[in-house]
C-alpha cells in the first residue's frame, strides 16, 4: 500500500515536472484508469489527443494507439510504456494484400478500423473506431467499401448502410472467443439484465445484444439507463469504471476469460518507468505519418453520435 502510494505520489509530480498527460483506454487495469487524466474510447482518446495542450502524452493502451497520437500530434512527445503492447488485430492485415484488394475493387472507398498500423492508415480513404464506424462509411460517396481490418465491425456495419461492404478476414480474439452459448449462459442466470456488446463480437453475439456499442457507448447507455442489471459484451476492464460510475447497478461479464493480455502489461510500475526515462517513444515516418493523418483527420471531423 506504501509502495503504490509512493509510485503514484512519483508519477504525479513526473507528470507536472515534464508536463505530461496521461490516456488510458477502457480496458486497462483498474490501478492505471485510476491514475490517468482521461479514460476512453479509442475515439474520445484521439480527441483528446488533439485537444491536449501537453509536451508528453503516456499513452496507457495498445501500440496502434499511440502511433496514432503520433500521427496526430508529432509535436507532441507520446510514450508507450510497454513496448510489446500491440494488438493482434491490427497484425492481420498487411500493405501487399491490401494493396491487391484494391486493384481488384479501383472503385471503392478502403475505410480502415484504428486497430490497424500506420501504413494501413496511410493506404486507406478515412479511418474509424467502433463508435463511428456506421456514420464514417455512410459519409462516403463511394456505393462499394473495402473495411480492414474486423470482420466483425464490417459485417455489423452492412446492417446499417446500402453500400456493398467488402470485409478483410481480421478479427479480436479477445471479443472472438465469446460464443451465442456464453450470452445465452449469462442471460439464463441474470435474467434481467440487458446485455450490451461491442461490435468486435461475433455476429451471433451482436444478434443476442439489447445495444451494440463502443466502450465509451456502453458507459453512457448504463449510466443512463433505468434498467439495474446488465451483462457486458466486451473485454473485462470495462467494469472497472460502470462499477466505480453506477454503484447502484449490476454489472456481469459474459466471461472471466474475456481479457486482452495486450492491455494488462501496462501497470502502475510501467506507466512510472516510462515518465522517468522517456520512454517507449514512438514515432511514424514523415511521408507515412501525413498520409495517415488525413484518414484519421477526415474521420474526426465525422460527428460523434454514440
Ligand atoms: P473502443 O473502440 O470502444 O475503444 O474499443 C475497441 C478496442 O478493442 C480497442 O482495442
Ligand atoms: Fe486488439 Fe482486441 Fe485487444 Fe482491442 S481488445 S487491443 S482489438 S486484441
Amino acid at each position: 500500500m506504501q509502495e503504490m502510494k509512493y509510485i503514484i505520489d512519483r508519477i504525479n509530480s513526473l507528470k507536472a515536472e515534464h508536463n505530461a498527460v496521461i490516456l488510458a483506454h477502457n480496458y486497462q487495469r483498474p490501478e492505471v484508469q485510476d491514475i490517468a487524466d482521461f479514460t476512453g474510447d479509442s475515439l474520445g482518446l484521439s480527441q483528446q489527443v488533439v485537444d491536449s495542450d501537453a509536451d508528453v502524452i503516456v499513452f496507457c493502451g495498445v501500440d496502434f494507439m499511440a502511433e496514432s497520437a503520433a500521427i496526430l500530434s508529432p509535436e507532441k512527445t507520446v510514450l508507450l510504456p510497454e513496448r510489446d503492447a500491440g494488438c493482434p488485430m491490427a497484425e492481420m492485415v498487411d500493405v501487399i494484400s491490401l494493396d491487391d484488394e484494391k486493384k481488384k475493387h479501383p472503385n471503392a472507398a478502403v475505410v480502415c478500423y484504428v486497430n490497424s498500423s500506420a501504413e494501413i492508415k496511410a493506404q486507406s480513404d478515412i479511418c474509424c473506431t467502433s463508435a463511428n464506424a456506421v456514420d464514417v462509411v455512410n459519409s462516403l460517396e463511394e456505393d462499394e467499401i473495402i473495411f480492414v481490418p474486423d470482420k466483425n465491425l464490417g459485417t455489423y456495419v452492412s446492417d446499417f448502410t446500402d453500400k456493398k461492404i467488402i470485409t478483410w478476414e481480421g478479427f479480436c480474439p479477445t471479443h472472438h472467443q465469446m460464443h451465442a452459448q456464453d450470452v445465452l449462459k449469462a442471460k439464463e442466470e441474470h435474467p434481467n439484465a440487458l446485455f450490451l456488446a461491442h461490435p468486435e463480437c461475433r455476429t451471433e453475439v451482436l444478434d443476442l445484444a439489447d445495444e451494440v456499442l463502443s466502450t465509451t457507448g456502453i458507459l453512457s447507455y448504463a449510466k443512463n439507463s433505468d434498467a439495474k442489471e446488465f451483462i457486458i459484451g466486451t473485454e473485462n476492464g470495462l467494469l472497472h469504471r460502470l462499477r466505480k460510475e453506477n454503484p447502484d447497478k449490476k454489472f456481469y461479464y459474459v466471461s472471466e476469460f474475456t481479457v486482452c493480455t495486450n492491455m494488462k502489461i501496462t501497470t502502475l510500475d510501467s506507466v512510472l518507468n516510462s515518465l522517468e526515462k522517456m520512454e517507449y517513444v514512438i514515432t511514424v515516418p514523415e511521408e507515412t505519418r501525413l498520409k495517415a493523418k488525413k484518414a484519421l483527420d477526415r474521420m474526426l471531423a465525422v460527428k460523434r453520435t454514440m
